[in-house]
């Protein structure tokens, strides 16, 4: 009697061991499989758009992350963002004169203002350029004449 609930003991102590390291594996499987996720060392964008990184790392990173993928609900993503792809033009008023419209970016509701980021239109071209092309993003670029026709208002 004694020998069968060791017997059993043990065998529920494998059952219960080999299902928490199931579980761990399966989580660390689905971590390698989520998206590249692009760091400062390993983005092509960071040295095609220098200026645009910078002042992105400076300005932006604090909301939108480094990363580019925001903080889902309060702060949106830039990467993969369906929303900035079809939205280059804003953008630049955007960076520029900042935004309070409730935006919808990937199927989620943003609705906290975004604060004006750069003073010339220089600065916005860079980092415009810089966001429609990092983090594997592959959204064309914005030209310092449609920089231009943006009127700074402070
Ligand atoms: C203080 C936080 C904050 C900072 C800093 C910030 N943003 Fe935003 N951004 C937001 C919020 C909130 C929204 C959504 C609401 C809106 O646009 O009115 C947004 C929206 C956007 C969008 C359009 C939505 C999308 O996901 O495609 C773009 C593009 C963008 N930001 C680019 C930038 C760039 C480039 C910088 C830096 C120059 C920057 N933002 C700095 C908070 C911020």
């Amino acid at each position: 009697m004694k020998k069968l609930s060791l017997i059993i003991f043990l065998g529920g102590l494998m059952f219960v061991a080999g299902k928490s390291f199931g579980l761990l594996s399966h989580n660390v499987v689905k971590a390698d499989t989520n998206a590249v996720v692009y760091t400062s060392s390993n983005d092509p964008a960071d040295a095609t758009y220098p200026k645009g990184a910078k002042i992105y790392k400076e300005k932006c990173a604090a909301c939108h992350q480094l990363t580019g993928m925001g903080v889902v609900g309060a702060f949106p993503p830039l990467k993969g963002s369906d929303y900035l792809k079809a939205n280059k033009k804003k953008a630049l008023i955007r960076v520029l004169n900042g935004s309070n419209h409730e935006i919808t970016v990937n199927g989620a509701n943003y609705s906290i203002p975004m604060p004006y980021q750069v003073d010339n239109h220089e600065d916005a071209v860079a980092v415009v350029n810089y966001v429609l092309n990092a983090w594997g993003n592959d959204y064309g670029t914005v030209t310092l004449e449609e920089a231009k026709d943006v009127k700074i208002v402070r």
